[in-house]
């Protein structure tokens, strides 16, 4: 029996899946710090880079403790072939330029994260790709924006920072009734509660520097799918151009896997309690939970996420002077633009990763000069609250 096998559950997966022994037989995954290996003659050499044997060649191609990791994301995720990336924006531009070219056409989702907007309204354009943004939550925009030339369409659902929740199996449908592909970010629902690939995208991709890593050590990403969408769009263009991942960040990352189900479940409890206790203060002018039965996308949040989020964001009352009066007050909660830490971090997105958007683009996304994005970590719960209510108390 094979720890990897489907028999069984995610969280024994996410422990043992993908493991490889060397010939030392230690418990803990080794850490293959190499950039190549050696072979036994020239003949193993060529039959090597022939593929006639497999073994590895090159760590910018493949390496063991990368191969871990892309195996035990695979194995957890429910994907047939996994491709680790240096972070997650390696991941987000490999999954769609991999995919496209010239005269090439992409319909995204505008609530992105500020670099992926970057990749998809500035950069794919470059290289005579166009692109259409749409308000991800409105199928209707998303039927009304396919065109013959659509080739992928993209989208983050939790969305960052406004917890917007898109429906990921019927924009699937609408894309592959116009014959494109559906890439999804799955970083703020984690894999733990939302698995895209089931839902019916052709890719799903990680930011591993949040909750994978889980403790705010490295950079990292991941690209899962089918055997076939990873060797087709994939496989060469990530060996040739070089965006792969460290061994060092890999053997962080399959650490990070062994206790993701255990921390993520905390601290989405952690945001359950801290989003009852802000719901009803004076101070707080809007919230936004996934997990409450007031979110705007409730439906949508029951039908394919397994749990609620680790994150939890608001508005303050006194626009930027009030948000930044009460970040600048918290004595636990660290002002800082990451997420998925073991340490609650706060961020304002008008003025750090969102602040590349024009303010006509941010007043359309929700993020006013008041909102605040509070991403829980493993504190005790009781101190995150009290820090918060110490701290809404200077608004
Ligand atoms: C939704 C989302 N996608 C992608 C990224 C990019 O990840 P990385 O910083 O690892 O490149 C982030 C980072 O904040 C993110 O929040």
């Amino acid at each position: 029996m094979s720890p990897t096998d489907r028999q069984y559950r995610p969280e024994t997966r996410l422990v043992h899946a993908g493991t490889m022994r060397s010939q030392f037989g230690e418990t803990s995954e080794a850490l293959f710090l190499t950039q190549g290996y050696v072979y036994d003659s020239a003949a193993q050499a060529e039959r090597r880079f022939n593929n006639e044997e497999p073994g590895f060649q090159y760590s910018r191609f493949a390496n063991p403790t990368v191969a871990m990791f892309e195996q035990r994301m695979a194995a957890f995720e429910g994907a047939e072939a996994a491709r680790a990336t240096a972070t997650g924006m390696a991941a987000v531009t490999l999954s769609l330029v991999g995919q496209l070219k010239a005269g090439d056409h992409v319909v995204a989702s505008k609530a992105l994260f500020g670099s992926c907007l970057y990749v998809v309204e500035d950069y794919l354009p470059r290289f005579g790709v166009e692109s259409t943004l749409v308000d991800g939550t409105d199928l209707d925009q998303w039927r009304a924006a396919m065109r013959p030339n659509t080739k992928t369409c993209f989208l983050e659902s939790p969305t960052n920072p406004t917890l917007e929740i898109i429906d990921i199996a019927a924009v699937a449908e609408i894309a592959h009734a116009a014959g494109a592909t559906l890439v999804v970010d799955n970083v703020f629902a984690t894999p733990l509660f939302q698995s895209p690939l089931a839902l019916g995208a052709d890719c799903v991709v990680y930011s591993t520097t949040k909750h994978i890593d889980g403790q705010g050590r490295c950079l990292g990403g991941v690209i899962l799918g089918s055997e076939k969408f990873i060797q087709d769009n994939i496989h060469t263009l990530l060996r040739q151009t070089g965006p792969s991942m460290s061994p060092f960040n890999a053997w962080v990352m399959l650490k990070g896997l062994e206790t993701l189900a255990v921390r993520v479940r905390r601290q989405t409890d952690t945001a359950a309690t801290v989003a009852v206790a802000l719901a009803d203060n004076p101070k707080i002018k809007r919230l936004i939970y996934p997990g409450r039965p007031d979110h705007p996308q409730a439906a949508v949040a029951q039908k394919q996420m397994r749990g609620g989020s680790t994150l939890v964001a608001f508005e303050v009352t006194g626009g930027k002077a009030g948000a930044f009066r009460f970040q600048d007050a918290l004595r636990l909660v660290r002002i800082s633009n990451n997420l998925g830490d073991a340490k609650s971090l706060i961020t304002h997105p008008a003025t750090t990763t969102h602040q590349r958007l024009k303010p006509e683009q941010r007043a359309a996304l929700g993020i006013t000069d008041g909102f605040l994005r509070l991403s829980c970590g493993l504190e005790h719960p009781d101190d995150i609250c009290e820090d918060v209510f110490a701290a809404l108390a200077a608004v």
